[in-house]
């Protein structure tokens, strides 16, 4: 687990929170008019327990009987019968947590726009204010919750009392020891109410942001003095003051939550994450100082874990706390726990949930559907490239990072959730940039490019960085057969885990295709063997060499040698035959085991003229081989139309541009020889049907169209699936379960083109890491049967888009094709850096600035 301070458990008073997140109450507006629970109010709280928060602190409930509209209400005994039934609830939807209220007394606001100020309260006003607080915290103690807050923060009476503002003369005010005077009353006659056995957290100030407000200075006093009184919790948070207020909307009285005061409370998208550390700092140095050991809660704009760990590992706090971030995504605990932060619906600090509350409507956050009260669960939502991007590659914080130069943090994006970031940087089809929510503006952002862009960037500025050996924590062996990128992202990932890895291949080289079927030009091997070499050295072991199944190791011998876990990645090698005649004779080969004898270096001659049949990327990629290699006419024979090809498009411009014939709708009917040696492809001319159960177009042949392409050399393309003689051998099918791979035998795994038949580098990948997962809960008893939730996608409506001008996407510069003749030289260049910025801030950042009025019911 990265976050292990985040996680580690705290006493606070009586009782211990199991991890250092608190939700800091925030108002949702959901209670009834007259203060009581209802339903909605019952279900927002109950989801966010369920997101695994160790602390929650319920929204202020109010202590004096005067009436507030939707404020939840403490202030009598007939409400702890409904807060009781509410506490249950929650503990049934997480009973680790701890469930505290927090207790809220106020001064009267007028529509008209008059304010009760601290010097209109009378004595005996004054006398009665630590009664109702202690009255209520036992009340709330009888219904069961863990803890009381008692606000002393923001518009508060209290915080009022605590401020410079305070110019009462009496008692109750004038120098510090006045207007701390009756905080301090509420704070004694709280613990009086409840005992010392129960925690009593506050709530209060670090610094008021008002022209004469209490800054850090003043601040750091108060805490100290409510330490001395015993409070068991100090929750630092800023501003939130009447005296910066905006002018009200009509017809509703003044919002403290407005002016620069009160956006301080909660930060908005243009003040910097964790602006408030540091008052919990301050906050804290004082105490700690002073000799008091309280925990120090800090908050505002705390959105990811990595930050709120820093923040801990730093010492400037002892717990995170947040209100929106766990509006945003109540799941974030969980996320953070199960190292699963990129999936984290992050807050875009917009402002709207504290615009509701302005307003008296029901608290929401922007990033939910329209119309739901609480987040959907689970929730997950995404922006369309990321959401298609088969291992979810978090596109959008990569792009953002490059957008502002940091290249490393950025390329770290990716490496964390691919171990063969350089090739998928050179290969992949992007599925991403179809999807990307710029297409349907103007152009998408060139995903792959970018990727490219910080692979090649930081390797070249620092070099290939140092990696160490996985710590190995666990003792079961795994076996992975096979270490293309499923097999080898599969071992990786395990040896993440701690497992000792054993990888077995076949051929004499790691890496799979991306070592044996992909040509050089279009992926250098260097790259694949540097990616290969770090993962060995993570701690993974390869023994090349070593075929498993029929005519190799068997299963039985490799349980035998104690691998408790076999994770199947063999791919799909098996060259499918078009059944043609002649295909025996000398000169015709099979594409992808032509491939692999090139990229071995073992190349047989190919002669002048070669016929290439078949239209997905191998026949492709064999064409502009031979192309390289020498021969003078290369003809791609494909029986469909150029609509109809599967080989991806700029593959097949490329290989155009380079001088390689496609000839469509055309049928190769059989090789013609000559002393044994090929000497030519008959073919017949076809014409289009209706559609297969593929999807395509069948083709069948014209009658008497049948005529004859010379070729000293014909390569037959036509397609791949994985080993018949392995299943037979291994005794099951690969028929898996998707979110865990596993392949319905115990222990049993199975991951990439094994499964799917022929697909994609990355969609291996995915499923390597799907299998590692599946692998690892096998081995610790856990089901393996289960679903991964599939996100929301972000639409293009959702993303302000006239904050952009129509721009085209960058253009890969490629090798001037006269430069690619005759060798392997990599024909894509490269983004240069004013390239890579340019393109980066193409990028709407989908769902980071969503519109204001998408929530809108
Ligand atoms: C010519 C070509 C071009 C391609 N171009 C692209 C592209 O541009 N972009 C893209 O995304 N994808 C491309 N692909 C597809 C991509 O390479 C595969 O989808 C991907 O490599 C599959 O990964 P895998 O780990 O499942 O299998 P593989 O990469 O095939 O790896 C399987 C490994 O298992 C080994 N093995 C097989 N049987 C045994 C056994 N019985 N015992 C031990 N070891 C065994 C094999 O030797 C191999 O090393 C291309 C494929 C080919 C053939
Ligand atoms: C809609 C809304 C209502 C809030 N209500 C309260 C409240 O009742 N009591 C309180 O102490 N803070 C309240 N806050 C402040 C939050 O607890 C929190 O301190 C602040 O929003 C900063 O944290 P965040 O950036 O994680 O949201 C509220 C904030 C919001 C957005
Ligand atoms: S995204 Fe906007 S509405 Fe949602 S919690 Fe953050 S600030 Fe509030
Ligand atoms: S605009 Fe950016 S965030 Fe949005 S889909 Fe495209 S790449 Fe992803």
């Amino acid at each position: 687990m990265k976050y292990k301070r985040l996680f580690s458990p705290l006493k606070v008073g009586s009782c211990v929170f199991p991890n250092r997140i608190m939700s800091t109450a925030a108002v949702t507006r959901l209670a009834s008019e007259e203060g009581h629970i209802t339903p909605n109010f019952v279900e927002r709280y109950r989801r966010l327990a369920e997101g695994g928060l160790g602390a929650m602190v319920v929204e202020a409930a109010v202590v004096l009987p005067s009436k507030s509209s939707f404020n939840l209400r403490i202030s009598d005994d007939a409400y702890i019968e409904e807060l009781k039934k509410f506490v249950d609830e929650i503990r049934k939807a997480n009973r680790e947590v701890k469930v505290g209220i927090q207790l809220i007394h106020f001064l009267k606001v007028a529509r008209s726009g008059w304010r009760q100020k601290v010097e209109d309260l009378k004595a005996e006003e004054i006398g009665v204010i630590p009664g109702q607080f202690a009255s209520s915290a036992r009340r709330a103690r009888a219904a069961g919750f863990d803890f009381v807050e008692l606000h002393m923060a923001h518009f508060t009476t209290l915080a009022s009392f605590l401020s410079l503002v305070n110019k009462r003369q009496d008692e109750y005010g004038g120098d510090f020891e006045g207007r701390v005077k009756l905080p301090a009353e509420v704070v004694n006659a709280a613990r009086e109410a409840v005992g010392d056995d129960y925690t009593i957290g506050v709530r209060m100030l670090g610094e008021e942001f008002t022209k004469e407000g209490n800054t850090l200075l003043q601040s750091a006093r108060v805490a100290r003095r409510l330490a001395s009184l015993g409070a068991d919790y100090i929750s630092v948070s800023a501003g939130e003051r009447f005296e910066d207020a905006d002018p009200p909307l009509e017809n509703f009285p003044p919002f403290a939550g407005t002016g620069y005061s009160g956006y301080r409370m909660s930060p908005r998208w243009w003040n910097p994450d964790g602006v408030q550390v540091y008052l919990a700092d301050g906050i804290r140095k004082a105490v700690r100082q002073a000799g008091y050991e309280v925990p120090i809660v800090c908050a505002g704009k705390v959105r990811t874990p990595d930050l709120a760990e820093k923040i801990l590992e730093e010492g400037r706090s002892d717990i995170i706390g947040m209100a929106r971030a766990l509006f945003a995504d109540p799941d974030w605990p969980v996320k953070a726990r199960e190292d699963r932060a990129d999936e984290i619906v992050k807050c875009a600090a917009c402002g709207y949930c504290s615009e509701a509350d302005e307003r008296y409507e029901t608290v929401v956050c922007i990033e939910w559907p329209k119309g739901a009260l609480s987040a959907p669960s689970p929730w997950l939502l995404a922006p369309p490239c990321k959401a298609a991007c088969p291992a979810g590659l978090d596109i959008r914080s990569y792009i953002d990072l490059t957008a502002q130069g940091e290249y490393e943090k950025a390329l770290s994006v990716i490496e964390e959730k691919i171990p063969f970031p350089a090739s998928v940087s050179r290969v992949c089809p992007h599925p991403c940039e179809r999807s990307c929510n710029r297409g349907a503006f103007d152009q998408p952002i060139a995903i792959n490019a970018l990727k490219r862009f910080l692979v090649d960037t930081v390797r070249k500025a620092k070099g290939r960085k140092k990696v160490e050996p996985f710590p190995r924590t666990r003792d079961e062996r795994v076996a992975v057969i096979g270490s293309g990128p499923a097999g080898m992202t599969a071992a990786f990932g395990l040896a993440k885990l701690g497992y000792p890895v054993t990888v077995f291949e076949a051929a004499p080289v790691p890496g799979g295709m991306l070592m044996l079927g992909i040509p050089e030009y279009r992926l250098p091997k260097k790259m694949v063997r540097e990616e290969i070499d770090d993962i060995e050295k993570r701690g993974v072991e390869i023994r090349l060499n070593t075929l498993v199944g029929e005519g190799g190791i068997s299963f039985d011998s490799l349980r035998e040698e104690g691998f408790k876990a076999i994770v199947v990645a063999i791919g799909a090698h098996k060259s499918v035959s078009p059944g043609i005649e002649g295909e025996g004779l000398q000169g015709v080969y099979h594409g992808v085991s032509f491939l692999k004898a090139v990229n071995l270096g073992s190349a047989p001659s190919i002669g002048e003229r070669v016929v290439v049949i078949g239209g997905g990327n191998v026949a492709v990629d064999a064409a502009r081989t031979v192309q390289r290699m020498g021969a003078k006419e290369v003809t791609i024979v494909y029986r469909r139309s150029k609509d109809e090809m599967p080989a991806y498009p700029g593959e097949i411009e490329a290989a155009t541009v380079e001088g390689v014939k496609i000839v469509y709708l055309v049928a190769p009917v059989g090789v013609t020889g000559k002393d044994g040696k090929a000497a030519g492809l008959r073919c017949v001319r076809t014409e289009l049907g209706a559609p297969d159960e593929s999807g395509r177009r069948t083709a069948h042949a014209v009658k008497g169209s049948e005529f004859e392409i010379a070729a000293d050399s014909v390569i037959l393309a036509v397609g791949e699936t994985p080993d018949p003689g392995f299943f037979k051998s291994a005794g099951f099918s690969m028929k898996v379960q998707q979110s865990s791979q596993w392949a319905g035998e115990d222990g049993i795994f199975a991951c990439g083109d094994v499964v799917t038949g022929p697909a994609t580098v990355i969609e291996a990948i995915a499923a390597g890491r799907r299998a590692a997962t599946g692998a690892h809960r096998y081995l610790r008893g856990e089901s393996v049967d289960y679903t991964i939730a599939e996100p929301a996608v972000i639409p293009v409506e959702d993303v302000e888009v006239e904050r952009f001008k129509k721009r085209e996407r960058e253009k890969m510069p490629a090798l001037h094709v006269s430069d690619r003749v005759g060798n392997f030289r990599e024909v894509e260049l490269g983004f240069t850096e004013l390239m890579a910025s340019s393109e980066a801030e193409r990028c709407f950042q989908c769902g980071m600035f969503p519109r204001k009025d998408k929530n809108i019911r």
